[in-house]
């Protein structure tokens, strides 16, 4: 079966009390539930984590190999930062979805960057906690047809 990691970056442990007129009022146990319910729908195998620290979502990314065949994360702020968190999804070569609750690009300039990007499959944003939902079954597709 197919294990997908899924992987909530910097202060998606606050959803549903943070800026609920961004981010919906979903929290991440919702969030997660709603993955779990996907996941199972798919006949897939989802594990979930969440940090607010860089390297620990680095050693994470590191951690998939043996173990996922796919990458599913939202990097929050260290998406429009983090070039480790990106040459971590390089080094590792396993497929990614890169998703946001908000849409990025409507957004502030210092947001419509994402170092993800250029490493990722695809990228969700705009849909509230459906991007993840979105995003999963991306994945999974391309994950069955590849
Ligand atoms: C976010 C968008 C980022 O710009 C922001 O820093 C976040 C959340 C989103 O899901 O919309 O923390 O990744």
């Amino acid at each position: 079966m197919l294990n997908i990691l899924v992987l909530h970056g910097p202060n998606l442990n606050l959803l549903g009390q943070r800026e609920p007129g961004v981010y919906g009022s979903a929290t991440l146990n919702d969030i997660n539930k709603l993955l779990e319910r996907e996941a199972q729908a798919l006949q897939v195998k989802v594990s979930i984590q969440q940090s607010n620290h860089e390297g620990v979502l680095v050693d994470a990314i590191h951690s998939m190999l043996g173990q996922h065949q796919g990458l599913l994360i939202n990097a929050g702020a260290y998406t429009h930062t983090s070039v480790a968190i990106r040459d971590a999804i390089a080094a590792v070569n396993i497929p990614a979805v890169e998703v946001h609750l908000s849409n990025i690009y409507r957004r502030e300039a210092f947001r419509h960057h994402s170092f993800i990007a250029a490493v990722a499959i695809g990228q969700i944003s705009g849909f509230g906690s459906q991007s993840y939902r979105l995003g999963l079954q991306a994945l999974v597709s391309y994950l069955m047809e590849n």
